[in-house]
């Protein structure tokens, strides 16, 4: 399949039924759309939307910061449109804003399971430094920490 025409834009509130139906999709614990509404009016969140050649929302991405660090609180591409690119552009749009805000340390959570965004995230200089355990419910799982440092691939 050939690489769909993505463009990632700030997330806006009319976006948010779709980013929810994908959230449903893509998760056993789902966000309600009420903390998609909620994270958009909060100073500290960023918050990406790719967007496909006919306006449809395919994916997102939500970064958390807190002065010289921030997390990717969820990421996510519409089940259709995976193993396309989409995740990985969303991901290298939220580093490089962050690294453009003076982020040093990039974190997440994710499930040890979870093999698709794991690769996804090896490829982009995240590393293991810790676990949680059963963190996760519905099943019940380990989250592995993820960090990124600004300067990996440097
Ligand atoms: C993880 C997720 C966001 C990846 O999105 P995507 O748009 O499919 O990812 P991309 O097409 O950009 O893939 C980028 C790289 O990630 C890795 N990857 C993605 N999906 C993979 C899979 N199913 N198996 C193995 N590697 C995978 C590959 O290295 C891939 O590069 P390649 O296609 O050149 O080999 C997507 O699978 C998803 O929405 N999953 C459900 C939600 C989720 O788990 N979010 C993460 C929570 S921590």
């Amino acid at each position: 399949m050939s690489e769909p025409i993505i463009v990632i834009r700030p997330t806006s509130a009319d976006d948010v039924p779709a980013m929810a139906s994908i959230e449903a999709l893509a998760f056993s614990d789902p966000w309600p759309a009420m903390s998609f509404r909620e994270l958009l009016a909060h100073p500290y969140s960023r918050m990406a939307s790719a967007v496909d050649e006919s306006g449809g929302i395919v994916g997102y991405c939500i970064m958390l910061r807190a002065v010289d660090e921030a997390e990717i609180a969820n990421i996510a591409t519409a089940p259709g449109m995976r193993r396309r690119g989409v995740g990985a552009q969303l991901l290298d749009d939220a580093i490089a804003a962050g690294t453009e805000a003076g982020v040093v340390a990039l974190f997440l959570e994710v499930r040890e399971s979870n093999i698709a965004a794991r690769a996804l995230y090896a490829s982009r200089g995240f590393v293991a430094v810790g676990r949680r355990r059963g963190y996760y419910k519905q099943p019940v799982e380990d989250a592995l920490i993820l960090r990124r440092n600004a300067t990996a691939f440097e």
